[in-house]
């Protein structure tokens, strides 16, 4: 495996025990789990249950056998987010790493308010150069997903949030090796105290 794409899964690792670690919360989803990354930060004892949401099945039966040690506290479900008609659990908070390029944020958005977050956490890729994909340990699944590709600003994320009603609290830059930079976003529900 290249020396690149080794410490990009540790970057990544590192900023999902942060995530995880964060908030006070009891369920999570990860949309585009993938093979797990990152999930052995999970506190069984504090968190009841974990969602891991991929459309790739490979991805999601090594995820199983790698974390078969949290049984039915982690949910692994095949779904295929594009699609507007699929249900989707509730979880306090939902992490989208690396994933929203797959479906934009129109569909994110829409898939976010069937799942009630408090709490939004999204790392996304800053691109200065050649494509996002190309040192990528998910390379299959990104060639077979090209056609699907959004380029992701930090700002339109930012304003799709808000339209649904989320703040910004936290935005924390990442530097890559290879020039590039990753971006976590959080995001938290706004309060409706002195809504009518
Ligand atoms: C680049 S990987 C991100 C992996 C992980 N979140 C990380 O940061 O290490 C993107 C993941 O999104 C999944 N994915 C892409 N399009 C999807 C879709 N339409 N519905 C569900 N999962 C999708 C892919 O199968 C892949 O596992």
């Amino acid at each position: 495996m290249k020396l690149d794409t080794v410490y990009q899964l540790q970057c990544m690792n590192e900023i999902m025990r942060k995530q995880i670690q964060t908030y006070d919360i009891d369920s999570l989803a990860i949309l585009g789990v993938a093979g797990g990354n990152g999930l052995e930060h999970v506190d069984l004892k504090k968190h009841n249950k974990v969602y891991g949401i991929d459309i790739n099945m490979e991805y999601l039966n090594s995820c199983k056998s790698r974390y078969y040690g949290m049984q039915d506290k982690l949910m692994l479900l095949s779904r295929n987010l594009l699609d507007l008609s699929i249900d989707l659990p509730k979880a306090e908070l939902v992490i989208a790493n690396l994933f929203l390029e797959y479906i934009g944020l129109d569909i994110f958005t829409f898939q976010l308010k069937k799942m009630s977050p408090a709490y939004v956490s999204a790392v996304i890729q800053v691109n200065d150069g050649e494509g996002f994909v190309s040192e990528s340990p998910y390379h299959n699944a990104f060639d077979c997903l090209e056609s699907v590709y959004h380029e992701i600003n930090s700002k339109a994320l930012t304003d799709a949030m808000n339209e649904i009603g989320f703040e910004l609290i936290l935005e924390i830059e990442t530097e890559l090796p290879n020039e590039k930079k990753l971006k976590r976003q959080d995001y938290k529900k706004r309060n409706k105290a002195g809504a009518d």
